[in-house]
């Protein structure tokens, strides 16, 4: 699938199947999905050209490289702030926009509930953070609402993504690369991804 980057590290793998095990605590399923995200993360930003700066070291000047403040990441609320813990751990520098979100257990329709992005988001790479791509109607909707704030670079990060999520995507956007950890196969018919790993909102926070 072109623009779908599913990332393959085998702690990634490990950790995953930890985070879909039914039997996993919430201290472990928080341990494991911080362990997940900074590893898709890293993948997405890997293409960031970081500046040229230089460096003394207690032995001379040399040169060296610093990343500059150019990412704003949207994490989607809620289940997105396990996401964006990860990312601040090792880019606590970068801004971020917030959307809210909450599908309709009925129609799986996400309803919005809440949106506030940085002045400069038109200037920077935004990185949506969600980790489940489902129907595809929350990061839909979340990628249009960036778009409509001016941004250009926007890459799409989930844990889990379905193939109707990505297609559903991909029709309306097709030049947004979305980095996930796997691919799953199907929805069931209340929109959860099969085999998935349930509602990750719930399982992150305990509800
Ligand atoms: C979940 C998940 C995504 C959305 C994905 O959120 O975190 O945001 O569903 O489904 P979609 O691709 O079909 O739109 P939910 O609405 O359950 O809210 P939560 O994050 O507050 O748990
Ligand atoms: N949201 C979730 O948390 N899990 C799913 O499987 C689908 C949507």
């Amino acid at each position: 699938m072109e623009n779908v980057i599913v990332v393959d590290h085998p702690i990634l793998k490990h950790s995953l199947t930890i985070l879909r095990d039914k039997n996993t605590a919430t201290d472990t399923f928080h341990r494991h999905s911080a362990m997940v995200s900074q590893i898709i993360i890293l993948e997405a930003i890997k293409s960031i050209e970081p500046d040229i700066i230089k460096v003394e070291t207690p032995l001379e000047i040399t040169d060296g490289f610093k990343l500059r403040e150019s990412i704003v990441f949207v994490p989607v609320l809620r289940a997105g702030l396990a996401l964006l813990e990860a990312a601040k751990n090792f880019l606590p520098f970068s801004s971020v926009g917030f959307i809210g979100l909450e599908r309709d257990e009925q129609t799986a329709k996400a309803r919005e509930y809440y949106k506030k992005f940085p002045k400069d988001i038109a200037e920077k790479i935004v990185i949506v953070l969600d980790p489940m791509l489902a129907t595809g109607g929350s990061m839909l909707d979340t990628v249009n609402a960036v778009k409509l704030a001016g941004a250009k670079d926007i890459r799409a990060v989930c844990v889990v993504a379905a193939p109707e999520g990505i297609q559903r995507l991909q029709e309306n956007h097709p030049t947004i690369k979305i980095f996930t950890g796997d691919v799953d196969s199907h929805l069931n018919e209340q929109k959860y991804i099969v085999p998935g790993l349930g509602d990750f909102g719930d399982r992150y926070f305990g509800t």
